[in-house]
């Protein structure tokens, strides 16, 4: 279905992907959406104009980072810190979450999507909860994309209760100390068996992380756009990669030495 939509939009000469190198695809790409305020402010809107807008570019992305074959798609949809904006942009946020995982899952499935949450699922509202165990169970079994929806996430909380499971083990004497090591570290996170991500994309024109895999992102290429999320099209999406593709990554390393 995906192929499909793809072709037409290549067709009309709306997305050019010829000058990707498909062979050498970033394995995770990592997005913060942001700039949805921005976007709706600027035409005189409220901001849940923006917040809607967001959910379809997201949408977007997501068929186009699956049809060209990305591995993992990590989107950041609301961190542990967005819980300070207004009650009312919370629980909007919120609902459109649980609208887009109503009327996208079935999709994702069909295109043999993998639709993961990272980030303190707990802590959210029983019936997202419900949507969201539900739509992982649904899409679990599939092997294509895998889809990382990051809701209630924050690298250092994810970090601190990485360092209290493994307390937890240590004090339980289920690991020593001494054996404590990266790979421990990193298969404690909620991203453990996913690689680490190749490009993180910031739209909007802010450049910071704000919170967003602190660990993971050590050696990513970081791509930035002064376009609002809303604005953002697989076009754009196409272009932070082949300027990934452009990049010399030498992880500490000197030219052409690879990645222990
Ligand atoms: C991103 O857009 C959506 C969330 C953070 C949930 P923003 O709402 O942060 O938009 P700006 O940054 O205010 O423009
Ligand atoms: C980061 O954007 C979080 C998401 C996009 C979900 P923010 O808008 O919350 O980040 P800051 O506050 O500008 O750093
Ligand atoms: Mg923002």
């Amino acid at each position: 279905m995906w192929k499909k939509w793809f072709s037409d939009k290549a067709a009309n000469k709306q997305i050019d992907y010829n000058t990707i190198d498909l062979t050498r695809l970033p394995c995770h790409v990592a997005i913060i959406m942001d700039g949805n305020g921005r976007w709706a402010q600027k035409k005189g809107l409220p901001r849940t104009f923006g917040h809607r807008a967001g959910a379809e570019t997201l949408r977007e992305i997501v068929r186009t980072a699956s049809e060209i074959g990305i591995k993992v798609l990590t989107a950041y949809a609301f961190s542990t810190e967005n819980w300070r904006r207004p009650a009312d942009e919370v629980s909007l946020l919120m609902s459109l979450l649980a609208e887009y995982l109503d009327n996208e899952i079935n999709e994702l499935d069909k295109n043999n999507v993998q639709i993961r949450f990272i980030g303190k699922i707990e802590e959210l509202a029983l019936t997202l909860r419900k949507k969201i165990e539900k739509a992982q169970a649904q899409t679990a079994h599939n092997t294509g994309l895998i889809l990382n929806l990051a809701v209630n996430y924050g690298g250092r909380a994810e970090l601190t209760r990485a360092v209290k499971i493994i307390t937890e083990k240590v004090l339980n004497q289920e690991l020593a100390l001494e054996d404590i090591n990266e790979a421990i570290i990193e298969e404690n996170l909620y991203t453990a068996n996913i690689p680490a991500p190749d490009l993180l994309i910031r739209p909007s024109g802010d450049f910071r992380i704000s919170n967003f895999l602190l660990w993971q992102v050590a050696y990513a290429e970081f791509w930035f756009t002064e376009t609002n999320w809303p604005d953002f099209k697989s076009e754009n999406f196409l272009q932070a990669i082949r300027d990934y593709q452009q990049r010399e990554r030498r992880f500490g390393g000197i030219k052409n030495t690879k990645k222990r």
